[in-house]
């Protein structure tokens, strides 16, 4: 992908995000409609991998037939809310590897701390995909990819859900190879890191906590 930024504006996955946004969606079917709308979005984050062709038979003769070339990708959740993201890409590409980095927030620092890191072998090889339904502040998305970098991933994209400008700005400053592919960008974060309009706590939506 060559853009930095890619927002889906597909009519289905807006009318999906309009029906997630509303605070009356239970959460039941709010983790559907993530499901549906990660597909939506895996299906364009991978529009452009690399093909090659098999020599297959069809019931009426031979033919040189297109399949997906090089590794499995890899798809990697961050915690938890991420898992939302995940399952749905997962159904889509059910070949791909899956990866689950964990991040929590230090009260005193403010900075994200690693609690769980485990990836699939050979990060270099793959096309990485990092799921995060919301890009807030960045921090958690570029600590993330940082640690993915580390691993040896030169191939990564950050698929989400809502953006917020802030989140974008940091991710371009710290990782400006990684597109980002979203629904949607919002208008701003709010005092505590929320996305306005926003959809409230994507993980204790998809989950039903508070
Ligand atoms: N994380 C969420 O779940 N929601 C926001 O609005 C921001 C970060």
């Amino acid at each position: 992908m060559s853009e930095h930024l890619t927002v889906v504006t597909h009519p289905l996955v807006q009318h999906k995000l309009t029906l997630m946004r509303d605070k009356n969606t239970p959460t039941a079917v709010f983790r559907q409609l993530l499901r549906e709308i990660s597909q939506l979005l895996a299906y364009e984050i991978t529009r452009e991998l690399d093909m090659t062709t098999k020599r297959i038979e069809t019931p009426l003769t031979a033919m040189d037939a297109p399949v997906l070339a090089g590794k499995k990708l890899a798809l990697i959740s961050i915690l938890r809310a991420g898992n939302g993201l995940l399952d749905g890409v997962l159904e889509l590409i059910p070949l791909a590897r899956v990866g689950f980095v964990g991040l929590y927030r230090d009260e005193e620092t403010l900075e994200p701390v690693q609690y769980y890191f485990k990836v699939p072998t050979e990060l270099e090889d793959r096309l990485v995909v990092a799921v995060d339904p919301m890009l807030a502040t960045g921090n958690s998305a570029v600590a993330a990819i940082d640690l993915l970098k580390k691993a040896g991933a030169r191939n990564i994209r950050f698929m989400c859900l809502l953006a917020a400008p802030e989140g974008i700005a940091r991710m371009k400053e710290a990782h400006p190879d990684v597109p980002i592919v979203t629904a949607a960008v919002d208008e701003r974060l709010n005092e505590h890191g929320y996305i306005v309009p926003g959809l409230g706590d994507a993980g204790d939506r998809m989950y039903g906590t508070r």
